[in-house]
């Protein structure tokens, strides 16, 4: 199998460990181990006996169980538990889709979405999200346009890396419609779920509401612990569920057993690690509105709507590449340029979920006031 660079995951190979302030990262501020034991007595005596050995492949049935709760119709038997959500992606690809199918995917994507169905020999039909009137749009109609007899499935990404857009309840039950009068599968990446700003605005998962929706969640993402590697598929589709469940036993078999277990304690106090990092998320959005607004001869905010990161557009007369790494060069400031999604050069990845987003915003403003004029 050959498959292209990932570009965004290459470039932060390179910068992430060593830039001094990172601007463009999607996941929440994270935990110490020591912070999550201390959110339940007992749980460090328990966690010094856990034995090392193999664990169970579809995932500890403890947090399969704890996993089925962030859904409405989920039990632990529709959840399998992956190293990252990455994982997931790869074995629900390759347990699909076969050379010559053809994929509808929202872009721009994080680049797995669709570089594996490539790789696979797929076609992969973007269905391209537009900034025109300030904010980000998918338009339905293109999505029922390009359905074709050998669409095997939709991928969404909801809420959406990079934009932050939160696709409307009225579009998503509209992408549940169309897939089902054709039997398409809608794969759902909900990396991003349960950081809408307005909980009101919140969906229900697509496993929930489609029998072939596949919902894809981590914990590195809402709940700032990427370390853990840990993500997992929740779908109602038992004949799909069965040949991933069989997949995985050529790719990672079982999980780590030290991160089960603290992704169950995580899970368990997940009302208290959401309101803490949504309030770090909410905190920084203020910051960025002043920022964008003091700027706004410079920039398009295009405000997000969920999430821990937003896309907005430079004015100015640079190639965003350029920008990001003369940046880098003189203030140490990592942004993520849209040449890393395919998606022109003008945009660039800004992320907010870290408590040490103002001492990086500084940095930027220096710099734009510096050298950007
Ligand atoms: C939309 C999306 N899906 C999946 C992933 C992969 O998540 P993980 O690194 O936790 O496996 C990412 C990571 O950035 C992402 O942004």
């Amino acid at each position: 199998m050959k498959i292209k660079d990932f570009k965004l995951e290459e470039f932060f190979a390179i910068h992430e460990f060593s830039a001094p302030y990172l601007l463009c990262t999607s996941d929440c501020e994270t935990f110490s181990i020591e912070e999550l034991l201390a959110l339940e007595s007992d749980s460090e005596k328990e966690l010094k006996k856990l034995r090392l050995g193999y664990t169970e492949s579809l995932g500890s049935p403890f947090l399969r169980k704890e996993i089925s709760y962030l859904y409405e119709n989920i039990d632990l038997e529709d959840v399998i538990v992956f190293s990252g959500a990455e994982e997931g992606i790869f074995i629900f690809m390759n347990c699909l889709l076969e050379k010559g199918d053809h994929i509808i995917i929202q872009f721009p994507a994080y680049q797995s979405l669709y570089e594996i169905a490539n790789s696979i020999g797929c076609e992969a039909c973007k269905w391209m999200m537009s900034d025109k009137n300030q904010s980000w749009e998918l338009d339905i109609n293109f999505l029922r346009d390009n359905i074709k007899s050998n669409t095997k499935a939709i991928i969404i990404n909801n809420p959406h890396n990079p934009t932050g857009h939160l696709i409307s309840k009225e579009q998503f039950n509209e992408i549940i419609e169309i897939a089902s009068e054709k039997n398409i599968h809608i794969f759902s990446d909900e990396v991003y779920r349960f950081m809408e700003y307005d909980e009101n605005k919140r969906h229900p998962a697509m496993c929930d509401l489609y029998d072939k929706g596949i919902s894809l969640g981590v914990m590195s993402k809402t709940f700032g612990l990427a370390g853990l590697r840990v993500g997992w598929i929740a779908t109602k589709d038992k004949n799909l569920f069965k040949q991933i469940a069989s997949f995985k036993n050529y790719t990672t078999i079982c999980n780590s057993a030290p991160s089960e277990f603290l992704s169950i304690l995580a899970l368990k106090n997940k009302e208290f690690i959401i309101k803490r990092n949504l309030n770090i998320i909410k905190n920084n959005l203020k910051l960025l509105d002043e920022f964008f607004e003091k700027y706004k001869h410079l920039f398009d905010w295009l405000r997000p709507k969920a999430g821990s990161i937003a896309f907005p557009k430079i004015k100015f007369e640079k190639n965003i590449e350029e920008f990001c790494i003369d940046l880098l060069d003189k203030k140490g400031v990592l942004l993520m340029p849209s040449t890393k999604f395919d998606f022109g050069d003008k945009h660039f990845r800004i992320g907010f979920g870290r408590k040490n987003m103002p001492d990086a915003l500084k940095k930027l403003e220096e710099y734009i006031q510096e050298f950007i004029k």
